[in-house]
């Protein structure tokens, strides 16, 4: 399938989804989100794909939801849309995916960046919401999962002056897991997807699950979700193998049952 503003490739079991509107910087238009919404979709179906990698140009990851769309946009129209709901199709996605960042993400590029797994920075990445310069707030997640990423004090630096963050202090702030040299960026997401790639499938569903569950519930709660899914992860094939497979000093022959 060919997308408008995606490249989209798959290597092996890994899908690699380039955004590709460079003359905006790869800001996200509503034919962006309606792409993304379809690469995204299409991966969750296909059970030859077993981890997704994001990431856009060396200069802009993504500047932010498309300025020149949203300016005619009133109340009623955006409310009305229901302007980027679509993108709970993205985080509704159950299978791993990881954003590899360089450049610019800010606004909804950092928001987008932050519906992730995780985030892997080159370090050129600077993240940012400076949608108060332009008389809005974020509108696609990042006050909360800015907010849960980084804490308070930062998130509200971050989304009340508008400023920037480079690599090093999101390294720091925990919003993102790795840094790499820009021009590695790509290589070594791939690489991480790849080792992802070859757990076995539903022990990657199940973990993701479990982690995303640490922002829903009180820890009680998590901890009886966390035992349970554990305890069924014990009924699938791949838990016998997985055991077996250490017990025999052999690698794992994953079947995803
Ligand atoms: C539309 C954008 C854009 C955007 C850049 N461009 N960002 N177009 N929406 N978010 C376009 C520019 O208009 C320009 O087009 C071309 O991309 C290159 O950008 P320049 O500004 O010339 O590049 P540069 O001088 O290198 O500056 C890079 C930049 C700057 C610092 C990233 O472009 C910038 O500040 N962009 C806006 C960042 C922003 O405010 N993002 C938040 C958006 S609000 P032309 O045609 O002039 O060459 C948001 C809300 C989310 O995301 C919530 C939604 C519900």
């Amino acid at each position: 399938m060919s997308y408008e503003t995606l490249l989209v490739e798959t290597r092996g079991a890994v899908t690699l989804v380039t955004v590709n509107r460079p003359q905006a910087l790869n800001a996200l238009n509503s034919q962006v989100l309606a792409d993304l919404i379809a690469a995204f979709a299409a991966y969750d179906a296909d059970p030859a794909q077993r981890c997704l990698v994001l990431t856009g140009s060396e200069k802009a990851f993504a500047a932010g939801a498309d300025i020149k769309e949203m300016q005619a946009k009133g109340f009623a129209q955006m409310f009305g849309e229901n302007f980027f709901a679509g993108f709970e199709r993205v985080t509704a996605t159950r299978k791993p995916w990881i954003a590899a960042v360089s450049g610019y993400a800010l606004g909804g590029g950092c928001e987008l960046a932050m519906m992730a797994d995780f985030i892997i920075a080159a370090d050129t990445a600077k993240f940012g919401q400076p949608e108060i310069k332009l008389g809005v707030a974020p509108g696609m997640g990042g006050s909360q999962r800015l907010t849960r990423a980084v804490g308070k004090a930062k998130a509200m630096d971050m989304c009340l002056t508008g400023r920037m963050m480079d690599a090093a202090e999101a390294e720091r702030a925990s919003l993102v897991s790795r840094i790499v040299p820009a021009a590695d960026l790509v290589a070594e997401a791939l690489k991480a997807a790849e080792a992802i790639a070859g757990m076995p499938p539903l022990a990657a569903i199940a973990n993701k699950e479990m982690v995303n569950t640490a922002f829903e519930t009180g820890l009680a709660t998590g901890i009886l979700f966390e035992r349970r899914l554990f305890h069924g992860l014990c009924a699938t094939a791949d838990k016998a193998e997985g055991m077996a497979a250490f017990v025999e000093k052999r690698p794992g022959n994953w079947t995803g049952k």
